[in-house]
């Protein structure tokens, strides 16, 4: 280890500066994780209404109580600002930035690109920094690396850099970012023992891989995986409903199985920032080397037909009843991708809701935590899902299953009920009750 490499461990065991790039999803728990083992963070966004709800000690995040940022913010141990430059001093950079696609499917690392030339402008001897964007492998070392050389200072001697995915599920209450264990992959070993000792602060372990490579494609196969077990168990919930059969029975019994067998369950399409878009930056890479991969095309196309399948679901279930789906009525219940969480980003409920309203239905939707949202570009505000109001619609399409809906009154209101979550799966069967 050099001597900076020294001092900056001391540095990171002890009471670091942690400087966060992107107070989002996932750098706002993060940034509190940090806090809250005794670090003092500085957070940096380009949004600045997300820079002044933290200092106003708010929260926008489901999963970080505003009492928590409120304190932290009060003892000085976190900070928001615009402006990169207020990283200077800090010992460790996290860059935890948007990674989306582009028009083509193609990764847009425009964000890492802007946030690494900000990071290079102000780069120091003695800093650690790790990304943590999902991205494809080389990212860190093709993207990051030569903008800090250029700035005269060298990886792995002077500055250390490393990449560890990010693996938070949001809204997921279990598994918290103190009970995920980090992976770290750096540019050199004292790159991967900086970024060990800083994580070690707040993960319940620390899994080195050999490189930072490894390390983002470690996130893509974790992401790709679920990718394609949602696939097949979407195509599983289609041939189920061709052949009379319940998948929700199905599953539930194959997952009594001790081994060999993990349970994936169908829904209304993939929604986030993360499963429709990662497994791109993946095909889009090995393509690049001429390998053309194929399971991740077909899960693809597979999960990006469950919002038509939904569409033919509500219409069919009509038609049974002699109904048309124009002028039919629909109150969606959840627009956001997952229950627990306000995030509406590649939701398939957009794309239902527009397919639904293309066809002519009159749609409505609830959700608790989605005040508005735009239909293309047609925004929309939540309405009331009371007794009333379930009563004097058509159908009652479930797409969210939020903890706070009561699935009893659902089904003992709504004339007409789709259930792609199977969220009233515990209660008696009703003819009224169709489930994906
Ligand atoms: N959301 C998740 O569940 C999740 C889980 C694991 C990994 N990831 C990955 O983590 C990354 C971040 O995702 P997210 O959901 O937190 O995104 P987000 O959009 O919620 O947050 C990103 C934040 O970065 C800010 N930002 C963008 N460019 C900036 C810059 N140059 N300087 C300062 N701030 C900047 C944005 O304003 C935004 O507030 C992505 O690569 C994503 O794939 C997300």
């Amino acid at each position: 280890m050099t001597a900076a490499a020294d001092t900056l461990k001391q540095r990171l065991t002890t009471n670091p500066t942690v400087g966060l790039i992107g107070l989002g999803y996932v750098g706002l728990p993060l940034a509190v994780a940090f806090a809250e083992t005794g670090a003092t963070v500085i957070g940096v966004d380009l949004d600045s209404r997300r820079v002044a709800a933290v200092r106003a000690g708010t929260s926008f995040i489901e999963d970080v109580p505003a009492d928590v940022i409120a304190r932290l913010v009060g003892a000085g141990r976190l900070s928001a600002h615009d402006d990169v430059g207020a990283l200077k001093d800090a010992d460790a950079i996290v860059i935890c930035v948007p990674t989306p696609l582009g028009k083509s499917k193609e990764p847009d690392i425009s964000f890492i690109v802007a946030a690494a030339d900000a990071v290079a402008a102000i780069i120091r001897p003695g800093q650690l920094v790790v990304l943590e964007s999902t991205t494809y492998p080389g990212t860190t070392q093709e993207i990051l690396a030569p903008r800090f050389e250029a700035k005269g200072v060298v990886v792995g001697r002077d500055v250390f850099l490393a990449f560890s995915p990010e693996r938070i599920d949001p809204g997921n209450k279990r598994w918290t970012l103190r009970d995920i264990p980090k992976v770290v992959g750096g540019v050199t070993e004292s790159c991967r023992d900086l970024a060990s000792a800083l994580y070690a602060r707040i993960a319940p372990q620390v899994v080195p891989v050999s490189g930072p490579q490894t390390a983002e494609m470690v996130k893509l196969f974790e992401n790709t995986f679920r990718s394609v077990n949602i696939a097949l168990v979407n195509e599983f919930a289609i041939m189920c409903r061709r052949l009379g059969i319940s998948v929700w029975e199905v599953i539930g019994a194959a997952s009594t199985k001790p081994f060999g067998f993990m349970p994936f369950y169908p829904g209304p399409g993939l929604g986030g920032h993360c499963l429709p878009s990662d497994p791109h930056y993946l095909s889009w890479k090995v393509r690049l080397e001429g390998y053309e991969p194929r399971f991740i095309t077909f899960a693809d196309e597979i999960n990006r037909r469950m919002p038509e399948y939904v569409v033919h679901l509500v219409t069919d279930a009509l038609n049974d009843r002699s109904r048309a789906l124009r002028g039919a009525r629909v109150l969606v219940l959840g627009v956001a991708y997952k229950a627990g969480v306000a995030d509406v980003r590649d939701s398939p409920a957009l794309e239902i809701i527009e397919g639904l309203s293309a066809k002519g239905a009159l749609v409505e939707y609830h959700d608790p935590y989605v005040s508005s949202v735009l239909i293309g570009t047609r925004p929309m505000k939540s309405v009331a899902w009371d007794r009333a109001a379930l009563a004097s619609r058509d159908v009652v399409l479930v797409l969210t299953a939020h903890a706070s809906y009561d699935w009893a009154a659902i089904v003992r209101e709504a004339p007409l009920v789709i259930d792609t979550r199977n969220a009233t799966g515990s209660l008696p069967p009703a003819p009224h009750v169709i489930r994906l």
